[in-house]
């Protein structure tokens, strides 16, 4: 599925302006990402496409968001989801007194036929999953969880994905795991993603191209390579000092628990 943004506005609540013009594009079976500090919109950005930014009272007010060619702005969630745009939350919501294959189950609420043939996809795609499969989601690891967020989400056969920070307090290797899965996704399902990370080491490693958001703004856009080699993105999104040095994984997590206490 091919996604179009077209200079939208957000706003919530009719009066606070969050999302002020952004333009972006994820062509058909294409893996990108939107990177972007704390609060600069990317939440926003990936609910106005999902369509959930109504159960906050929040509104397209300018622009368009396009699927296929069709518009979607302003739809309601369900009809949205729908047409195959589905979005993995930020945290993990699992229910927890559920187990890992009700969860799964859940996913799939729209329809009867194939749940099956789609909980075993899940299952090839995340094979630590099969092993918990009547496990209560509660007694899981995080990893585990967000395992069943994305597996939820692919439940739902989805046509584009839309993935909110789903490394976040995860262990390096789990984070790897994770994305390993959702490259496989993409390319053995066809399905386009649009992730957006904090960690914009792994979302370059993932992706083949990227947006920088600052502010409800798109500052920068590129290949993933152009934005690995660029300056401003290596110092503030990669964590790299001058002389080239990668700052630990738990650093990065460090800055951003920071960053949100002064926010
Ligand atoms: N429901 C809401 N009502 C009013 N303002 C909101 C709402 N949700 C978010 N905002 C504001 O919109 C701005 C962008 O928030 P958003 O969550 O989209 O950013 P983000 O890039 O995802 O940040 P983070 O990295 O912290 O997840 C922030 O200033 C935030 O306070
Ligand atoms: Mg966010």
């Amino acid at each position: 599925m091919k996604l179009e943004v077209v200079g939208i506005e957000v706003m919530y609540k009719g009066i606070i302006l969050v999302i002020k013009g952004i333009s972006l594009q994820v062509n058909e079976g294409k893996i990108v990402a939107l990177l972007g500090a704390n609060g600069a919109g990317k939440t926003t950005t990936l609910k106005a496409i999902s369509g959930m930014i109504s159960t906050e009272e929040g509104r397209v007010t300018s622009g368009f968001i396009s699927m296929d060619g069709r518009h979607t702005e302003n739809q309601n969630p369900e009809e949205i989801a729908k047409l195959g745009v589905i979005q993995v939350l930020e945290g993990r919501r699992v229910f927890e007194h559920l187990t890992v294959e009700q969860n799964l189950m859940a996913g799939a609420h729209m329809r009867r036929e194939g749940i099956k043939t789609d909980l075993d996809t899940v299952y090839n795609m995340f094979p630590p999953l099969k092993k918990v499969a009547s496990r209560s989601c509660g007694y899981c690891s995080g990893g585990e969880q967000q395992m069943v967020a994305v597996g939820r989400a692919l439940m739902a056969r989805p046509k584009i994905l839309l993935m909110d920070e789903a490394s976040l307090g995860l262990a390096p290797m789990t984070v790897i795991e994770i994305y390993e899965a959702v490259k496989r996704i993409n390319k053995e399902l066809g399905v386009s993603v649009l992730l957006v990370e904090q960690n914009a080491f792994t979302a370059l490693e993932v992706a083949e191209y990227g947006y920088v958001m600052e502010n409800g703004r798109i500052v920068l856009d590129g290949t993933s390579e152009k934005l690995k080699n660029n300056r401003d993105v290596k110092h503030f999104y990669l964590g790299l000092t001058e002389v080239g040095k990668q700052r630990s994984f738990r650093d990065v997590k460090h800055y951003k628990r920071r960053k949100r206490w002064l926010g």
